[in-house]
Parts: structure tokens; C-alpha cells; sequence
């Protein structure tokens, strides 16, 4: 039986609340299926990891990453250790040392999920987002001098290559192409007169090389609220590291919460493993209290068995969140349920059982 190798970074708060339920239905998913099996190994990295050794990750983590099939992170950061250092030492240094260069983040009203737009059909609520995931405004390039002076200077540089902006807008065509929809490039040219120009040329050029595929372009300010407007506009999106993020938790709020958003770091070139993760962070004003909602996290892990090459078992993984959506007995708090994190991820691999049963 096909063995695959997955490392498990729970993280901090509600991380390993969801990553749990993540594993649950992995290996239920694996089970019914019965051709592969799943390993998973446990890495504690993470804020009270920072705590006891001064470090995030082990000084070799990502050598220690490298042998794996996947990662499956939870989420990073909790009050005690400033955010910057958490993330950069961690969940930013596995994105970028790993050139998991693609973030997709889909942006979709699933069936039972709550429609929190007035006057919007639920199908119109179906995106795909693409973010940069390796430079732009999160170089990490950047200078401050004079600490506290009155002369104090702070930089914070963006930089955008032209290696780095045209293989995510090539991404992002191949993509609508496969999928037969429409890309939309959201930049910010007016105001970001060198980097955001310069995007706007790429996406451009590369739509040249794909005449089929119908573009759209707009500036992040109008994008926003055309999202809440007009979501039916945006179906595959392509956009900067920095706006990607902003737009996925808008995004993530317009379908369903931040409980439902999933998102994937993938490396296409499949040299360095990629890794999945729910959008949402580890949500300390909830931590610990067994009700953060597992969904979005069973999503990612979705996209996890996608992405090893079970895109039917990934489909059947969604219908079985549709299935206790529409059902709304077993839902965490914020989707206005009663029920915990782990009854949750239970009754998804209800559905997923039932799903079989039915379709094999
Ligand atoms: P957050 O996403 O953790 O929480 C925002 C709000 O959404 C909170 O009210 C939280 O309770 C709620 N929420 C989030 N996920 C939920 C879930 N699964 N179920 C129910 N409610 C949920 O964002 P924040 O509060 O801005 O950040 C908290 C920490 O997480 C910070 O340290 C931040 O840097 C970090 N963070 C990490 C990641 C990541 O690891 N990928 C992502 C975002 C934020
Ligand atoms: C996300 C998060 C991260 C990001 C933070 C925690 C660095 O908000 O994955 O959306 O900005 O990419
Ligand atoms: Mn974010």
C-alpha cells in the first residue's frame, strides 16, 4: 500500500484544537479509500517552543521538512511572543526556504454555509485566489535606523522580480485556462508607481501568450468592494502577497468566516514539500476552549489529499462539509451551533462514511 509522509506542525491556540480533526478525517479519508495510507510525525514547534529554546523551529527544521510528502500546519503566534518573530521564524521561513511561491486560497460559498450578503445568490460566490507567496511587499528587505530618536527612519521594501511576478501570473492563467473561467489581476498602480506598473505590465504581457482566457484588471480599493458588491465578477484572482492576504480574509468572511477559509502553499515544482493550512491564526480569545470551528483546516486537508492525487476523495471531503452545513445539528459557535471542535470533525467523517457508502 502507498505509504505517504506527512509533518504535522500544530502551532499555537486553536492550531492543534483543528489540526487534530484535520488527522481524523485524513486518516478516515484514507481508510475508506483503502489504496494508500497516511504517516503522520509531529513536529512541537511553536510560541512555547520559542519559549523553552529561544527558537521557533529547530536551527535544521526545514532539512528535517525536506524527506516529507506534505506539511499540514495549524497556525503560529500567541501573545508572548512578538507576532514578527513567531511568523517570520516559522510559518514565513517554511513558505519561503520551501518557494512555496503559489498560496490558493478558494473563496467559495459552500452549500449551508451562511450567505452573509444581502440580495447575493450563493453560486455567485465562488473565487479562487492566487497570492503571491514568496516577495513582494513580504521581501522582508527593509532598514531602521535611530531607534527611537526624533530622526528615527523605517523602510519597508517591497520588491517584486520579474522571475517572481511572472511565474504566479503564468500560474494564475494555467489555472483559468484548466478551469475555463475568467482571471482578474488586482494591483494598485496608481499609487505603487514602480512595483504595481510594473505587475500590470506583467499581467499583460503573459495574457498575450493565453488569447482564450478572458482578463479582467482592477485596483485593490474598487476590488474590495466590488467583492461585496459584484462577487460574481471574481472567479480565478491573481494578486500581490500583501493584498492577497487582506482580500482572503474579506474573502474568507463572505463565505461562511474565517472557520471555513482554507488555503494552500504549494512549490508546483514539487522540489521542496508544500504545505496546508487553514487562512485563519490561532485565535487566542477562543484557544483552549474546544469550540473553534475544525472546517477550514478539513478543508486544507483537502487540498493536502488533492494535491498527493486524490482529487475525487478531495470532492467527496467537500461534500461532507456541505453535507454538515446543510444539516447545521453538529456546528461550532461561530456558525451558530452548540457543538465542539471534535464533534465537528466527528460528524464530518459521518458524512464521508455515508458519502461511500452511497457512491461505491
Ligand atoms: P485569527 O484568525 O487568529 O482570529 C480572528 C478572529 O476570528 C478571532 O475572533 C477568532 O476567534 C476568529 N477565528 C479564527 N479562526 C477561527 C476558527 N477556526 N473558529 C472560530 N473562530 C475563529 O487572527 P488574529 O486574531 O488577527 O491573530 C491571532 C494570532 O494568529 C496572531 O499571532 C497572528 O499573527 C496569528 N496568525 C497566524 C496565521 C497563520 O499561522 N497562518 C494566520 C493569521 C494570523
Ligand atoms: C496568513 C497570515 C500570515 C500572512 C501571517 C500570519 C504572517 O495572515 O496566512 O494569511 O500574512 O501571510
Ligand atoms: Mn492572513
Amino acid at each position: 500500500m502507498k505509504t505517504y509522509k506527512v509533518a504535522v506542525i500544530p502551532g499555537d491556540g486553536i492550531g492543534p484544537e483543528v489540526i487534530n480533526e484535520g488527522i481524523k478525517v485524513i486518516e478516515a479519508a484514507a481508510s475508506l479509500e483503502g489504496t494508500f495510507q497516511v504517516e503522520f510525525t509531529n513536529f512541537p514547534w511553536g510560541c512555547e517552543y520559542y519559549l523553552e529554546h529561544g527558537r521557533m523551529m529547530d536551527e535544521d527544521g526545514t532539512n528535517a521538512l525536506m524527506q516529507y510528502d506534505a506539511i499540514y500546519l495549524g497556525a503560529v503566534g500567541f501573545p508572548g511572543v512578538p507576532d514578527h518573530i513567531s511568523l517570520w521564524d516559522l510559518l514565513l521561513r517554511i513558505r519561503k526556504e520551501f518557494d512555496q511561491y503559489v498560496n490558493i486560497r478558494p473563496i467559495k460559498l459552500l452549500r449551508g454555509a451562511p450567505n452573509i450578503l444581502k440580495n447575493i445568490k450563493e453560486e455567485n460566490i465562488d473565487m479562487l485566489f492566487i497570492r503571491e507567496n514568496s516577495e513582494g511587499e513580504y521581501s522582508g528587505a527593509g532598514e531602521r535606523l535611530f531607534r527611537g530618536k526624533p530622526e528615527e527612519i523605517v523602510m519597508q521594501t517591497g520588491i517584486f522580480t520579474r522571475k517572481g511576478t511572472e511565474r504566479i501570473i503564468r500560474y494564475a492563467f494555467e489555472t483559468a485556462r484548466n478551469l475555463n473561467k475568467s482571471l482578474t489581476s488586482i494591483s494598485k498602480g496608481n499609487a505603487l508607481n514602480y512595483s504595481m506598473v510594473f505587475w500590470d505590465e506583467v499581467f499583460e504581457e503573459i495574457g498575450k501568450e493565453y488569447p482564450d482566457v478572458q482578463t479582467a484588471s482592477y485596483l485593490v480599493d474598487a476590488a474590495a468592494m466590488l467583492m461585496i458588491k459584484q462577487p460574481h465578477r471574481f472567479e480565478v484572482v491573481v494578486t500581490s502577497n500583501l493584498f492577497g492576504d487582506i482580500l482572503t480574509d474579506l474573502g474568507a468572511a463572505i463565505a461562511g468566516g474565517l472557520g471555513l477559509a482554507a488555503g494552500a502553499n504549494i512549490n508546483p515544482d514539487r522540489i521542496y514539500p508544500s504545505m496546508f493550512e487553514p487562512i485563519h491564526g490561532s485565535a487566542p480569545d477562543i484557544a483552549g476552549q474546544g469550540i473553534a470551528n475544525p472546517l477550514a483546516a478539513i478543508w486544507s486537508a483537502g487540498q493536502l489529499l488533492e494535491f498527493l492525487g486524490y482529487r475525487n476523495l478531495a470532492e467527496k471531503l467537500i461534500a461532507a462539509i456541505e453535507h454538515v452545513l446543510v444539516e447545521s445539528m453538529v456546528l461550532t459557535p461561530d456558525l451558530g451551533g452548540t457543538s465542539s471542535t471534535s464533534e465537528v470533525g466527528s460528524q464530518v467523517v459521518e458524512k464521508l462514511s455515508e458519502i461511500y457508502k452511497v457512491t461505491n
